[in-house]
This record gives C-alpha cells, sequence and structure tokens, in this order.
C-alpha cells in the first residue's frame, strides 16, 4: 500500500481547520507542505509560520518540500517548526551531502527533491544517505499540472539503483499524480504519493484518499 501524502497547497487556505480535519479523519498519511520562496520556483507559497500551524492541527507527519534557494539555511527554523521530513532540492544544493548531514542531525528524516530534466544517475553517490528521493512529475511552483510520462521510466531506473546501493530511500511522486496514473507508479516502484489537486478539487477527498491508498 503507497503512502498517501495529500499537498495541503491545494486545500482552502479560508477554511483550513476544516481540511485537516478532513485529513485528519482520512486515510491519509503524511501532510505535504509545499514552502516556495520565488527565487528556487516563480511561485510563492508559505514559509514556516505555516508549517507549525500545521503540525499543531495533526499527530500525521510533517513531510516539508523545500523549493528554496540555500535551504541550509532554514533547516533549523523547520526543524523548530515541527517539520518531520526535510527535503532539499538536488538543484539547489552545492553540497548535498553536508545538507542532508544538517537535516539529520537536527533529528529529522532527509529527503532530497529532482526536477523533471535531473537523471536519476546523478544520486547514485549519495543514495544511501537519503531517506526519500522526491520524484517531481511535473516543473515545481504549482498544483493542478499536468503529469509528465516521462516519470514512469525514471521511477524504475530510481528503483534499481536503490537496490544496487542497498539504500533505504523511499521513492516520493510528486505533481499530477490522479486516480489513473497512480497504479503505474507504485509498479515502477513508487512509495509515496503526493496529491494535490486529485484530492482536494475531488468531490468527497476521504473517498479519493482511500482509493488511492488501495492502488496496486
Ligand atoms: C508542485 C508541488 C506539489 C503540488 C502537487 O510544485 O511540489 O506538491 O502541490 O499538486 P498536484 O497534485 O495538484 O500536482
Ligand atoms: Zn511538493
Amino acid at each position: 500500500m503507497p503512502i498517501i501524502a495529500p499537498s495541503l497547497l491545494s486545500a482552502n487556505f479560508l477554511e483550513l481547520q476544516k481540511d485537516c480535519d478532513l485529513l485528519n479523519a482520512s486515510e491519509a498519511d503524511w501532510y505535504h507542505l509545499d514552502v516556495m520562496d520565488g527565487r528556487f520556483v516563480p511561485n510563492i507559497s508559505f514559509g514556516p509560520m505555516f508549517v507549525e500551524f500545521f503540525r499543531k492541527a495533526t499527530d500525521k507527519i510533517c513531510d516539508v518540500h523545500l523549493m528554496i534557494e540555500e535551504p541550509e539555511k532554514y533547516a533549523e527554523t523547520f526543524q523548530k517548526a515541527g517539520a518531520d521530513i526535510l527535503t532539499v532540492h538536488y538543484e539547489a544544493c552545492r553540497h548535498l551531502h553536508r545538507n542532508l548531514q544538517q537535516i539529520k542531525l537536527l533529528g529529522m528524516k532527509a529527503g532530497i527533491a529532482i526536477n523533471p530534466h535531473t537523471p536519476v544517475h546523478m544520486l547514485e553517490n549519495i543514495l544511501p544517505d537519503a531517506d526519500l528521493i522526491c520524484v517531481m512529475s511535473v516543473n515545481p511552483g504549482f498544483g493542478g499540472q499536468k503529469f509528465i510520462a516521462a516519470t514512469i521510466e525514471k521511477v524504475k531506473a530510481l528503483k534499481s539503483l536503490i537496490t544496487a546501493t542497498h539504500s533505504k530511500a523511499l521513492i516520493e511522486i510528486d505533481g499530477g499524480v490522479t486516480l489513473d496514473n497512480a497504479s503505474a507508479l507504485v509498479q515502477a516502484g513508487a512509495d509515496v504519493l503526493v496529491a494535490g489537486n486529485t484530492v482536494f478539487k475531488s468531490a468527497n477527498p476521504a473517498e479519493t484518499i482511500r482509493l488511492l491508498k488501495q492502488v496496486k
């Protein structure tokens, strides 16, 4: 069964308590929290203050996806805000190994996200140090974009690389995940499915989460 991580970016920010209650009562496993700085990605979302509010609103795992430049400057801030998993972008880190060490020393799980153009083999030497690899299946910055089909083959290649390097990293897919492509992703090796629009724009979000959880 995949881990389901709804992205709160697609929630209704005027009624966040309602959406948190909905997720808490659902089969969702994690809260996926998308932090954007308007520099690494062409959009600005929310920062540590929101993570702190979400932390207080749930006992579920807070999976924080940093789409920001110089993430090392903010690792401690997000740890204090309550992040359980902190994911930084491969493309934003000049000293990725050091960045992962910093995150782990702060007591969080360390994730690496890769943009659609980054080949998985670039991760070969860092895989044993990562707890999670977030494969972007859209260009980061916005919810509700179309899934990039080539991601399926990328996930298969990453799965082989993880096995070959004896890494324990989970594979997370982020962007454009739907009930139609979820099965192919899980069969390719995905462990975690992020879903924003698919969950929050559906008529019955809790039922959509339940269906995603059943995907084989
Ligand atoms: C995109 C974000 C995603 C996004 C997913 O930059 O990292 O987490 O919110 O939203 P959907 O599932 O709607 O593509
Ligand atoms: Zn994300």
